[in-house]
């Protein structure tokens, strides 16, 4: 049997099934095999899902074989589009012992799930022990982001003065998070047997919001004994004086919630700590025909526009770096993954997240989600040509002028009279 992969990009290839092949000598252990699996698998687009196939996915009279058949060949793909990327990293950051350890669970979750491409589906059994593998791969990935955070941190210490490189890695932590928060939802929520009530995509936003406020506040009192109040403001243009719902996932508007909470307020006291009254932070929320978009303000004195890019950075923080392990206390800032990483939480499903600060003043941050379960589809990294050209920009020179240190002496211009 022949199936045939609707990837978005070019590269859509003919699944075998006849795969994997029988081993070879000289390749006792079924490692042996990874590369070429991973050759294979990757050499097929990642099939994007819309946030409707999701809730068809995930609900009761789902269809658990047909969910079985897709993962099994989805996950794969996925995998191996990301794998071959981890494998273009610097060979001085890709040999750290953290990036190694995030390596060999990519292996060997890829290795588990290939067990059942040739199992039956009508079989009972090969579903129930389908799902338990899900549930062991999913475990076993929980401490990916900390662990490769950990080599990148490892490698920039090694190495501090490498700019190109840190372009690279930029590119592909973006691409790698984006693989992953796309990995776990296909495993959370293709599947009704993993996909509880509560994980349910339809929801209803302002309850959230104030949940995520309450949680970001406790944090704010822990470390600074105080923490500024919420303004929350709602405008439905769809239907007048309806309360604001879309379909969406709760953890991740939580998460992308929070760490915008976080951000506003630890600004808010660090630039008021002298006054006794914190100005409050708003979040307005607005729906329209197109877009839902949220919007956290503070006046929490800004960032220089300079320094706005940056700010999606990963490792870029102003605060000090947490100790891991010395406190049990979650940190209120800084890992400086806060920003870039609820980006991607919005840029997962076609929405963004952008920063408008006034230095001086305060800064606004602007959740954009889509309103329409049918335009929010899932937004996914492929291996191809293009992306392995941007594991190898080289250094060019810039093509805007770089103004001199030294005021220009203008009088060897003058003209003999
Ligand atoms: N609302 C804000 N006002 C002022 N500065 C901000 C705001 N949000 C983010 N920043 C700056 O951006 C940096 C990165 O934010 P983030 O990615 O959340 O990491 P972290 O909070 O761990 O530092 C912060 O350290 C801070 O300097
Ligand atoms: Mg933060």
């Amino acid at each position: 049997m022949k199936e045939v992969f609707n990837g978005s990009a070019a590269d859509v290839h003919v699944y075998d099934k006849a795969f994997p092949q029988p081993k070879q000598k000289g390749q006792p252990s079924p490692e042996g095999h990874v590369p070429k699996h991973i050759d294979h698998f990757s050499k097929f687009s990642p099939s994007p899902l819309s946030m409707k196939q999701f809730i068809d996915f995930g609900s009761i009279n789902a269809c658990e074989k047909t969910s079985f058949v897709f993962l099994r060949q989805e996950l794969p793909v996925r995998l191996s589009n990301i794998m071959k990327e981890i494998n273009l990293l610097p060979d001085r950051l890709l040999t750290t012992p953290s990036v190694q350890m995030v390596q060999s669970w990519y292996i060997q979750s890829l290795m588990e799930i290939l067990e059942f491409l040739d199992k039956n589906p009508d079989d009972h059994k090969v579903l129930t022990e389908f799902v338990d593998a899900l549930v062991t791969i999913r475990n076993r990935h929980n401490d990916v982001v900390p662990t490769m955070a950990q080599g990148i941190i490892e490698y920039k210490e090694a190495f501090p003065h490498d700019p190109v490189t840190n372009q690279n890695i930029q590119y592909f932590l973006d691409r790698f998070y984006m693989s992953r928060i796309s990995i776990r939802m296909l495993i959370n929520h293709s599947h009704s047997a993993l996909c509880c009530i509560v994980n349910l995509i339809f929801f209803f936003y302002l309850c959230f919001a104030s949940d995520a406020f309450h949680s970001a506040k406790m944090l704010c009192d822990q470390y600074y004994l105080c923490s500024p109040d919420l303004i929350l403001q709602e405008m439905n243009t769809e239907k007048n004086n309806h309360p604001i719902s879309i379909v969406y996932v709760p953890s991740h508007l939580y998460h992308m919630m929070f760490e915008l909470l976080k951000n506003a307020m630890r600004a808010t006291i660090e630039t008021h700590e002298s006054s006794n009254n914190l100005p409050p932070i708003k979040v307005m929320v607005s729906l329209g025909g197109e877009d839902m978009s949220i919007k956290v303000s503070d006046k929490g004195g800004g960032v220089p526009f300079r320094r706005t890019d940056k700010l999606f950075s990963y490792m870029y923080s102003t605060a000090p770096a947490p100790q891991i392990g010395e406190d049990t206390r979650p940190p209120l800032a800084g890992f400086g993954y806060g920003l870039p990483i609820s980006r991607l939480y919005a840029k997962y499903f076609q929405g963004d997240l952008q920063l408008y600060s006034m230095e001086g003043y305060g800064t606004d941050a602007v959740i954009y989600l889509k309103a329409l379960s049918t335009d929010s589809v899932e937004r996914l990294p492929v291996y191809n040509k293009t992306a392995l050209k941007n594991y190898k920009v080289s250094q060019e020179a810039d093509d805007w002028c770089v103004p001199s240190k030294e005021p220009l002496d203008v009088s060897n211009f003058k003209v003999a009279k």
